[in-house]
């Protein structure tokens, strides 16, 4: 079938080459002329990855071309609209670039076009699409509007979108439905040469999930916030395993092992951030909001989110005291492993504070750097991680990239000029760095007594260590 994508960011790219890949003829149309020009030239502009050796091929083979908003409008008989819908000031989703290409349909477009809503957008969008479509209408159009939200993450994009759980779609007639069921046909057989696994295992058929138009919206608003309140809620279970003295990792595997909760999403961190869990929890609390539903239990949820980059900082100022004039080392930037993506990421607050108290920053992430220098430009920025550590009163785990997990410890000790960790990923196990001689300091996992108590840092810190290691001797230790 003929697509049109319009938007080639990180969901409209993968859209648009999964397509192809699949087997339908795709176009994918981008209003930024510079990104543009770089994919035509077939370089990405995020990184993704399968997604380069993708979109090479379905190009080469002539399933996939790139070109401007007008030319995929008059393209394809469906069109995914896979624009951003960033937060405004109030929390709302900003429609404006969705709103645009609706209007940019309804003028050029005539005969019967499919337009597939497949940005987050808010429960009502559906229907405003359709009166708006009508409204701007100059050539005859006739359309359907569905709704097809996307559920893949940034650095496994590819395989998400092609073994996926689940596919929703919301329609409101029966022949939007018929096309989607055609489109998606070879995703939900799971037959298509798969470009990721080299034999690729037997996947299950994913459930086509066929919806209102208003609940399919309302699917992915609250599947995400669902996600965010699951995190947030594995924070604060953190924050009590430090007031007594439990570990997190443990009370999250018992927690996981029961099938009504799983594992998933039970680990604890720095907080959530990238470019869907903030704006998704603050754009439903709005929606909550203005259909007069008090949905406060996610306030709670973005505060606790909130409160996680000041209390990283509050144990690293712990451990090295005063930050003015201290040397700071920061693994990762992205705000996910696997992806390039510094939007919303966690790295950015903590490393603006850290700077706003005095610190000197130097950071390495293998994809993230030249996104980050736009947002962050007064930091120093390393090929790898040793050289980011060098001379550092400590190094800080901010993105669990999976070469973290393997460094050469002893090497990193002799170039620091404090042997000092903070993992806020909770990647690491304890045994491994402080048998090399470092401190390690995790998520609810070290006892962390409250500062009213009088102690100085070391004191908190040596009775802690006291007191755990009584807890794993199973013998009772006072602290008075
Ligand atoms: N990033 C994710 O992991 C993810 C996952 C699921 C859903 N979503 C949702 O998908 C949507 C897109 O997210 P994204 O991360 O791909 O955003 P993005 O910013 O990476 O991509 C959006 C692209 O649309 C382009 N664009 C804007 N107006 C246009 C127009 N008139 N014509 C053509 N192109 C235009 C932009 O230049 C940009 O390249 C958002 O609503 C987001 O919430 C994102």
């Amino acid at each position: 079938m003929r697509i049109s994508v319009i938007g080639a960011g990180y969901v409209g790219l993968t859209t648009a080459a999964c397509l192809a890949q699949i087997g339908h003829d795709v176009f994918c149309g981008e209003s930024d002329e510079k990104k543009l020009s770089t994919l035509q030239a077939c370089v990405m502009p995020i990184f993704e990855p399968h997604l380069q050796r993708i979109v090479k091929n379905a190009c080469s083979a002539e399933r996939l071309r790139f070109g401007s908003t007008e030319q995929a409008i008059g393209w394809g008989d469906a069109i995914f609209i896979c624009v951003g819908t960033p937060p405004l000031a109030n929390g709302d989703a900003d429609l404006s670039a969705l709103e645009a290409v609706a209007r940019m349909i309804a003028k050029q477009a005539s005969g019967y076009r499919l337009v597939v809503e497949k940005s987050t957008v808010p429960v009502q969008t559906g229907a405003q699409l359709r009166k708006h479509l009508s409204v701007h209408s100059t050539n005859g159009l006739k359309y359907d509007v569905a709704s097809n939200p996307e559920f893949l993450r940034e650095g496994s994009s590819i395989e998400d979108f092609l073994h996926p759980d689940r596919i929703v779609i919301g329609v409101d007639s029966p022949r939007p439905e018929k096309i989607l069921r055609e489109i998606y046909q070879p995703i939900v057989d799971q037959r298509f040469d798969c470009p990721v696994h080299t034999s690729c295992p037997r996947h299950s058929r994913p459930t086509f999930l066929v919806v209102e138009t208003a609940s399919a919206e309302l699917i992915k608003h609250a599947s995400n916030s669902f996600l965010a309140m699951k995190i947030s809620f594995i924070n604060m279970v953190a924050n009590l395993c430090e007031a007594v003295g439990a570990d997190v990792t443990e009370v999250a595997t018992g927690m996981g092992l029961d099938p009504r909760i799983g594992p998933a999403f039970l680990r604890p961190g720095i907080g959530f951030g990238g470019f869907c869990f903030p704006k998704d929890v603050q754009a439903f609390i709005r929606i909550a909001e203005k259909s007069g539903c008090d949905f406060s239990l996610l306030r709670e949820v973005e505060k606790i989110n909130q409160d996680r980059i000041g209390r990283f900082i509050e144990k690293l100022r712990g451990e090295v005291w005063v930050m003015r004039g201290k040397k700071i080392a920061v693994w990762g930037l992205a705000f996910k492993p696997n992806t390039d993506d510094v939007r919303f990421a966690p790295s950015i607050a903590l490393i603006r504070a850290l700077l706003d108290e005095g610190a000197t920053v130097s950071a390495y992430d293998p994809q993230a750097t030249e996104k980050s220098k736009l947002v962050l430009p007064n930091i120093s920025y390393c090929e790898n991680p040793y050289e980011a550590a060098e001379g550092s009163d400590a190094v800080l785990i901010v993105t669990e990239w999976e070469q973290f997990r393997d460094m050469d410890w002893r090497r990193l000790k002799s170039i620091m000029a404090r042997p000092l960790i903070l993992d806020g990923r909770n990647m690491l196990e304890s045994k491994q760095v402080t048998s090399c001689g470092f401190r390690y300091v995790s998520i609810g996992r070290d006892l962390v007594l409250p500062p009213q108590n009088g102690l100085s840092a070391n004191e908190v810190h040596y009775r802690s260590a006291a007191l755990q290691k009584s807890w794993s001797d199973s013998s009772v230790v006072s602290l008075d």
